[in-house]
C-alpha cells in the first residue's frame, strides 16, 4: 500500500522506513503539511499519514474522497485536526492513541523544574562565564499544590512524578478515575477548587468544545496569584492573549508552554532570521518568565518508535483485515476509538 505522509520532519524517517519495511508499507515523504493547497499531492495514494498540525477539514476531506484516498492515520493521540463529524462516512481515520504517556509528562515536569529553578538562564550565564546567583532564587516543589486537568494516560504518569516530588495534588477530569483519589494526596476536586488551591496548574485534557480556552481571563483571575502554568497538551486549551495579560499583571507567576494556539504557522519550523508577525508568541518568548519549546514533548526514541510501529500496524490492520482497533469513530463518541471497529 502507498501512504502520502505529509509534514515528514527528518526524526520521522527512520523508524517509518524501518515498520514501513518490515510490513510493506511504502510512503511518500512531503515537507509540506496537508492542507486545502496540498492535498492534490495525495493523488494515487490508498491513505494519508498527518500530524497535528496538519488541516483535515471538510474541503480536504471531499478531495482526498475524490482521489480515492481511502484512510486518514494520524500519527498522533489527539484529532482537534480532523473534521470527524464530516469524516464519518466518507473516509476512515486512525490514530496512534498513546505512545508514551512518559515522554510527554517528564516534559512538562522537566519544563516547570527549569522555569522555576532558572536552568536555561544558568546555563547561558554559565557558558559566559557569569557565576553570579542574582536574580536566580525558585522555590520547592515539596509541599506545594499541583493541579492537574485530565487524569488520563499523560495526566496519571504526571501525577506520579509530582507525588515523588512530594507534592500535593488537585484533580479535575470529566472522567474521574477510578481509584485515583486517596482522599489525602491525591484528591478529586471542582475545576473552580483546583484553580483557586493550587501553586502549579498542569493541562492534560484533549482540546475539544468544551475545553476551549478553559484558561481564560475569568479562569486566570480565580488562580492563586503567582501560578505556575503548564500546557503540553494543545495550545487552544488556553487563551494567550489572556495569559499574556495574566503575566504583564504578575497573576501568573511563569508558563511553560509546549504548545500555542496559532502554533501550526511556527513550530516545527526554523524562523530564525525572519520576523515573526504574530505578536502575542513573540511577547510571551520575550518574557523571562515564559518557556516555550515548539511542541516537543512527544520527541523521544521510545515514543518515535511506538508511533511509527502502531501507525504501520493500523494500515495494515485496516487495508489487509477490513478493521483496526484505533480506528476513531464519530458514532461512538468521538471521543474514543470506534468500540466495535465495523460502525463505518
Ligand atoms: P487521555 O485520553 O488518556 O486522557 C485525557 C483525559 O482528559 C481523560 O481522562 C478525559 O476524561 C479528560 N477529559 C476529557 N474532556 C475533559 C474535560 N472537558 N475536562 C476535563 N478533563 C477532560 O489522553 P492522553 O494520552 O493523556 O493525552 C492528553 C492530551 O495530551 C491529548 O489530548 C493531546 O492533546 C496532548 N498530547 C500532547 C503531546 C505533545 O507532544 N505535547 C503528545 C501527546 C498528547
Amino acid at each position: 500500500m502507498k501512504i502520502a505522509f505529509f509534514d515528514a520532519k527528518p526524526y520521522d524517517k527512520p523508524s517509518f522506513d524501518r515498520y514501513g519495511a518490515e510490513y510493506g508499507v511504502k510512503f511518500k515523504y512531503f515537507e509540506t503539511k496537508l492542507n486545502e493547497d496540498t492535498v492534490e499531492l495525495a493523488h494515487g495514494f490508498d491513505g494519508v499519514c498527518v500530524f497535528v498540525n496538519d488541516t483535515v477539514n471538510a474541503f480536504v476531506i471531499d478531495r482526498l474522497v475524490e482521489m480515492k484516498v481511502r484512510v486518514v492515520a494520524l500519527r498522533c493521540a489527539g484529532f482537534n485536526n480532523v473534521d470527524m463529524k464530516y469524516a464519518f462516512g466518507k473516509i476512515h481515520v486512525l490514530r496512534v492513541p498513546a505512545y508514551s504517556p512518559y515522554a510527554v509528562a517528564e516534559h512538562a515536569m522537566a519544563m516547570l523544574l527549569t522555569s522555576i529553578r532558572r536552568i536555561h538562564k544558568a546555563y547561558i550565564r554559565t557558558k559566559d562565564f557569569n557565576f553570579s546567583l542574582a536574580g536566580m532564587t525558585g522555590f520547592d516543589l515539596h509541599g506545594k499544590t499541583v493541579g492537574v486537568i485530565g487524569t488520563g494516560r499523560i495526566g496519571r504518569v504526571f501525577i506520579d512524578i509530582c507525588l515523588g516530588f512530594g507534592m500535593k495534588v488537585l484533580a479535575y477530569d470529566k472522567f474521574p478515575t477510578e481509584g485515583l483519589d486517596n482522599g489525602d494526596t491525591v484528591r478529586y476536586v471542582s475545576l473552580d477548587e483546583l484553580l483557586s488551591e493550587s501553586d502549579v496548574i498542569s493541562l492534560h485534557c484533549p482540546l475539544t468544545d468544551q475545553t476551549y480556552h478553559m484558561i481564560n481571563e475569568e479562569s486566570l483571575k480565580s488562580c492563586k496569584k503567582g501560578v505556575v502554568l503548564i500546557n503540553t497538551s494543545r495550545g487552544a486549551l488556553v487563551d494567550a492573549e489572556a495569559l499574556l495579560a495574566g503575566i504583564k499583571s504578575r497573576q501568573i507567576g511563569a508558563a511553560c508552554l509546549d504548545v500555542y494556539e496559532e502554533e501550526s504557522e511556527f513550530f516545527f519550523e526554523d524562523f530564525s532570521g525572519h520576523i515573526v508577525e504574530d505578536d502575542v508568541l513573540a511577547r510571551l518568548i520575550s518574557m523571562p518568565n515564559v518557556l516555550v519549546t515548539s511542541h516537543q514533548a512527544f520527541l523521544t526514541e521510545e515514543a518515535l518508535a511506538n508511533i511509527a510501529q502502531t501507525t504501520v500496524t493500523n494500515l495494515v490492520g485496516f487495508f489487509e483485515d477490513g478493521r483496526c482497533q484505533n480506528e476513531l469513530c464519530y458514532r461512538c463518541g468521538n471521543t474514543e476509538d470506534c468500540k466495535n471497529g465495523k460502525c463505518f
